[in-house]
């Protein structure tokens, strides 16, 4: 990792492991592990320690906030887990979609086994009892506010604030277990931070601005050229560097300081909160690893 570039990043030694170890002892007071990441970066937005960590309980990913992310990939993404043995839902813990399924899906599929066993002892009105995971930003408090009904206080989730666990009860038998702590992913490489800058999930000024929003611009001409070409309708050729890019669609937008110049800081500000918020598309930045 560059330093000086990546100031802003920090790893939390401490505070990890007082993490890992809450998890590992509250491990065995749930049924299953709900792991929640982001279907845009579903590599970048998990710490991959919970593998090892939650070993010993099976676990259901859900890729939350597909209704941004490009539905081609997060099919591949959900065979992908598949393949690996993880059950794995997208949805939407914005508008509530994927979620009627979530607890079908964890009784018949993740949780088939112990259902069958609670069955034939007459356990079959035991709760089901559910870790909550993911890291901050990754839609935690919208899962579990739209699976309970009603809003819930946002607890902040960052050191040095102290928070308790919860249970939360849900209709249907069913106990949610809202973890303490801070589970970050590992920064072990600059291209992680990046996609999770794109995506709002940590703070953008790790880069300057706008080498962030010309990062963004370079792969978006790369891997989706007509979501850019619709949004901004800008006269791009297929060489454009990123700093042409960003001229070119600050210009457009009339973003433009005395003497004429395009004001970059302006255009990349505008170009990173249009794709957080969907508006160039439906933009996944990762895709699996080929097996
Ligand atoms: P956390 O507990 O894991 O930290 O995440 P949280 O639920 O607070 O969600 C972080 C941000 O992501 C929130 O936006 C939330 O609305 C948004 N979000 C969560 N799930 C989805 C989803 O499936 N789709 C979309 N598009 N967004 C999602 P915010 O701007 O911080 O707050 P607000 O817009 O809700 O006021």
């Amino acid at each position: 990792m560059e330093n000086t570039d990546m100031k802003n990043i920090q790893w939390f030694p401490g505070h990890m492991a007082k993490t890992r170890r809450a998890i590992s002892a509250n491990l065995k007071l749930v049924d299953a592990v709900v792991e929640i990441i982001d279907a845009r970066t579903p590599m970048s937005s998990r710490n991959p320690e919970i593998d090892t960590l939650t070993a010993s309980k099976p676990r259901i990913v859900l890729l939350n906030k597909c209704d941004l992310a490009d539905n081609n990939a997060t099919n591949i993404w959900v065979n992908y887990f598949r393949r690996n043995n993880v059950t794995a839902l997208a949805v939407d813990c914005k508008s509530g979609k994927g979620l009627n399924k979530l607890m079908t899906v964890i009784r018949t599929t993740v949780l088939k086994e112990l259902m069958e066993k609670r069955e034939k002892n007459g356990m079959a009105n035991a709760p089901v009892r559910l870790m909550i995971l993911g890291i901050p930003n990754v839609g935690k408090s919208s899962l579990i506010n739209r699976l309970a009904g009603g809003k819930r206080a946002k607890v902040e989730d960052r050191p040095g604030v102290t928070r308790v666990k919860q249970w939360v009860k849900l209709k249907d038998n069913t106990e949610l277990l809202d973890m303490p702590g801070v589970l970050w992913h590992k920064f072990d490489d600059q291209s992680t931070a990046i996609k999770l800058a794109f995506t709002g999930a940590i703070s953008d000024d790790i880069l300057d601005i706008e080498t962030l929003a010309m990062k963004l611009l370079v792969y978006l001409a790369e891997n989706y050229p007509d979501s850019l070409k619709e949004r901004y309708k800008a006269d791009f050729s297929e060489n454009d560097s990123g700093l042409q890019l960003l001229e070119k669609i600050g210009r457009k937008r009339g973003m433009i300081i005395s003497g004429g110049e395009v004001n970059t800081e302006r255009t990349a500000i505008t170009v990173l909160d249009e794709y957080r918020s969907g508006k160039l598309g439906r933009i996944t930045l990762e895709f699996p690893p080929k097996e």
